[in-house]
């Protein structure tokens, strides 16, 4: 990857490009297909011609405001914001001190997660710190590989490894994965972004998997190497399971705590999305970790799961695509729920 031709900033500082923007929070309808200017390339940074952008709930939580957080919690950006992280696509430019990529290389990124920064996704130009970066899988395409950043990442920091020292803001202690060889694993909404890689990952290590999901889901579950499938919709696996290793929760919330009573003492729950949750003395009482993480950007991990996806350990299942002009669609089909895998936006060449 040494950069042998040094291009630079091969698009002119004001010209501009398409962009999904909002000028206000709300739903779907504030999103708007427009002309934005392209961000000046920083130091450190690669610009991307975007081909496709993967959907996250954290798109349709900052297009509404963060509404279900105290105030204090609520982001303060400055309008218009662009949306998104994952993005999936093709060096265009670099800034002066870029070593390991080139202009022409295809890539992918979760960028600027946690964080916020002018350049997001929902555009035809993204720019990427080099550190969020990561050659893209070469056998699997742009739709597909937009699919994996954030998902994947969330499965693979909760389950192998978190990757960073940065403070935990949803707990005092930093998370720490468990061991999954030989283990029995519940995934409570296994067929959506986060829940079918992290069935992946599950299998991949050796583990039995109990997937719960609605009852479209399970062919694919089942294909993807679920053991058994609990329908949620007709079955509480809560009132059914019992010596669980290991729940990991991807709808979370204030119910996760009714699994707590499937796990073995020693075992873990680990809710993806853990506010609300309220029952750590019933937890300890049980002698049961509880334990989340919030997803970070990092290049170095998407390298490696790069290799996963190129040998296809991990499939990357697509939900639904739009072109990057119907942004407002695709956030009217994730709100209708029962998510497939994942929701992609597509970006004409
Ligand atoms: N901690 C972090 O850093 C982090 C990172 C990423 C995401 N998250 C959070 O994790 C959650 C999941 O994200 P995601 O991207 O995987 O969302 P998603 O793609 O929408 O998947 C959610 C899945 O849950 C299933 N589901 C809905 N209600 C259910 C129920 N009552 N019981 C069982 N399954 C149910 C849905 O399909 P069916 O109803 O058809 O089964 C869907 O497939 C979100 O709340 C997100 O904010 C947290």
């Amino acid at each position: 990857m040494q950069q042998s031709n040094k291009i630079k900033n091969m698009v002119e500082k004001d010209k501009t490009m398409k962009a999904v923007r909002q000028h206000e929070f709300g739903g779907p309808e504030v999103l708007v297909y427009e002309d934005a200017p392209i961000p000046e390339l920083n130091k450190g940074e690669v610009r991307v011609k975007v081909h496709a952008i993967g959907l996250n709930p954290p798109d349709w939580y900052l297009r509404e405001g963060y509404k279900m957080l105290p105030p204090e919690w609520q982001p303060k950006v400055p309008f218009p914001i662009i949306l998104g992280t994952d993005i999936s696509g093709v060096i265009e430019s670099v800034a002066d001190d870029i070593e390991d990529f080139s202009v022409g290389d295809e890539v992918y990124s979760m960028v600027r997660f946690p964080s916020y920064g002018p350049s997001r996704a929902y555009a035809e130009y993204v720019n990427v710190p080099v550190s969020e970066l990561a050659l893209k899988p070469a056998g699997i395409d742009h739709v597909h590989t937009a699919g994996a950043p954030m998902s994947l990442l969330t499965a693979w920091q909760f389950m192998i490894e978190v990757g960073h020292d940065e403070p935990n803001p949803l707990q005092p202690n930093k998370h720490v994965p468990v061991p999954l060889e030989g283990k029995t694993i519940m995934i409570n909404g296994a067929g959506g972004g986060v829940g079918h890689f992290a069935l992946q990952i599950a299998k991949w290590k050796g583990a039995k998997v109990i997937a719960v999901a609605s009852g479209r889901q399970e062919e694919l579950l089942r294909e993807l190497g679920a053991d058994e499938f609990i329908d949620y919709t007709k079955t509480n696996a809560d009132e059914i399971l019992k010596d669980i290793d290991l729940v990991i929760d991807t709808v979370g919330g204030a119910n996760t705590g009714r699994f707590l009573k499937i796990l073995k003492p020693g075992g873990s729950l680990f809710p993806i999305f853990p506010l609300g949750f309220s029952d750590r003395d019933e937890a300890e009482k049980l002698g049961v970790n509880v334990s989340a993480t919030q997803v970070r950007s990092d290049g170095k991990q998407l390298s490696e799961l790069a290799a996963l996806l190129d040998q296809e350990i991990i499939r990357i299942v697509i939900d639904s695509t739009f072109p990057l002009a119907q942004a407002r669609q695709a956030h009217e089909r994730a709100a209708l729920g029962h998510i497939q895998g994942k929701i992609v936006l597509t970006v004409d060449q």
